[in-house]
């Protein structure tokens, strides 16, 4: 199916990445329906589009006609049926368990119409180990954005041998739609193009800190202050999720069995103690305003 076909998308999974590429999607004209089987996580995504229309229209960022209309235009719902139904997109943001994905994508094929495209957020996990689950493995592929998905313009679309190049088209195509930029990777590697940079300088820090070497704000300054990124990596986990940083860890490490892989003893101790990032008020950080 082209983009221009796509009217309606189902976003499945409503956390840190769902919710605001759902948002993303309404307030590019789609009608959205996200998903997600935690109540409260869907409420708290629904207050967040409550509150961020309203504050981008005061802001002059955004018109209120506009913000009225993607508010219409989006709606949650923690049955997966009813968001999946009529959906000729879904992208699926739930968390990085590769057998949670592939039972969630089992259903979405037998759920969704022939015609629609399956397509997965999953930061590391390609789709080949997900699409053949499916009886439709070409509609099947990679669409990643990134944190905060409402702010961050890149989408990196990865193209699975088993994906057909209609559908990493019409995915290229709705990226732009959402006024993103994508970019096609032409074959699956593991972490794509920006995680693969961006581990080697995660690892390092959490490297620095384990050795004693310097405290993980002065870590970050020295990113921040000379290297010129926005954030440093531990702020930057903070933001995206240690629970993610510890699942991603933990997939690899248990898939090849290289301790190499293994969670850094800090982020098994944040993830312990629930010291998520920004998503539980405290992390590497301390967020008051959670
Ligand atoms: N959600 C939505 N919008 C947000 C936001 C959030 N969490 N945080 C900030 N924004 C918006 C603000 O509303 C503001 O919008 P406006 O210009 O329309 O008013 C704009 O972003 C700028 O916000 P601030 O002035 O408050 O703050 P900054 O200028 O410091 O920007 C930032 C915040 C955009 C988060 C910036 O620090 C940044 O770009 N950080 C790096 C983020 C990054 O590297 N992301 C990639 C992570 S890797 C990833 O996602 C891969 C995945 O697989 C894990």
């Amino acid at each position: 199916m082209g983009a221009e076909e796509i009217k309606n998308i189902c976003v499945v999974g409503a956390g840190n990445m769902g919710h605001q590429i759902a948002l993303s999607a309404a307030l590019a004209g789609y009608k959205v329906r996200c998903t997600d089987v935690n109540r409260e996580v869907l409420q708290k995504a629904e207050q967040f589009v409550t509150t961020y229309l309203p504050e981008k229209v005061a802001k002059g960022k955004l018109t209120q006609d506009a913000a009225d209309a993607a508010r219409a235009n989006v709606m949650f719902s923690s049955d997966l049926r009813e968001a999946a139904e009529n959906a000729d997109l879904v992208i699926e943001a739930v968390i990085e368990k590769l057998e949670l994905k592939r039972s969630l994508f089992k259903q979405l094929d037998s759920i969704c119409l022939p015609h629609t495209i399956l397509a997965t957020n999953s930061s590391y996990i390609v789709s080949s180990k997900i699409a053949d689950v499916t009886s439709r493995t070409e509609k099947v592929c990679n669409m990643h954005f990134f944190n905060p998905a409402l702010v961050m313009k890149l989408v990196e679309v990865v193209k699975g041998t088993h994906t057909s190049e209609k559908t990493t088209k019409t995915l290229m195509d709705v990226s732009l739609r959402m006024g993103k930029t994508p970019v096609l990777l032409q074959h699956e590697i593991y972490g794509f193009l920006v995680n693969r940079m961006l581990a080697a300088i995660k690892n390092e820090a959490i490297y620095l800190l384990d050795m004693g070497i310097a405290g993980h704000e002065d870590i970050d300054k020295a990113v921040t202050l000379a290297l010129g990124y926005p954030m440093g990596p531990f702020r930057l986990m903070d933001l995206t999720g240690i629970d993610l940083t510890y699942f991603v860890a933990m997939e690899r490490y248990q898939e090849s069995g290289d301790p190499i892989y293994r969670p850094s003893p800090v982020i098994v101790e944040k993830f312990i103690k629930n010291e998520w990032g920004r998503k539980t008020g405290k992390g590497f950080y301390e967020y008051p305003e959670h």
